[in-house]
């Protein structure tokens, strides 16, 4: 049974050229690419996109950070992709939670540039791919 996920690779990553190596390594994996864009994030996108985190002391600089530059978001398929793009980015900390060979532990330093984003459950995924690629 094949699932959709959306990642993003957040303005840390654009910027520092590694778009490549997320998409390489989600390929490598056996996940599908099903959508791809550039996209500068406008403050109402992100306020949806991280809504269940309105509240939180994080909140209004995850907000600056994820509108500072462009972002490449993707919808990613494939069997348990969901879990599976989360295993491939590893823990939010890089350091404390990501464990070397996932994304975020072989090159993030930030919890919150921490490079990619990818849906937590089926429910998120599906709300988040609405919001992102309305049309597919
Ligand atoms: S929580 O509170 O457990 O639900 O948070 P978590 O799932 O770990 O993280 C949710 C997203 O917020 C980002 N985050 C932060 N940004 C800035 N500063 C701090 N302290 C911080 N803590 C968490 C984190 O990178 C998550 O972003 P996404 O894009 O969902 O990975």
């Amino acid at each position: 049974m094949s699932e959709r996920t959306l990642v993003l690779v957040k303005p840390d990553g654009v910027a520092r050229g590694l778009v490549g190596e997320v998409v390489s390594r989600i390929e490598r994996k056996g996940l599908r690419l099903a959508a791809l864009e550039l996209r500068v994030v406008t403050r109402d996108l992100a306020e949806q996109h991280y809504a269940e985190h309105d509240g939180k002391p994080f909140f209004g600089s995850l907000l600056d950070f994820i509108t500072s530059g462009p972002v490449v978001a993707l919808v990613v398929e494939g069997p348990r992709a969901i879990p599976a793009f989360r295993q491939l980015a590893g823990g939010t900390d890089p350091v404390e939670k990501a464990t070397p060979g996932t994304l975020r532990g072989d090159l993030a330093l930030e919890t919150e540039s921490n490079l990619v984003h990818g849906s937590d459950s089926p429910e998120s995924a599906e709300r988040e791919i609405k919001l992102w690629f309305p049309n597919i």
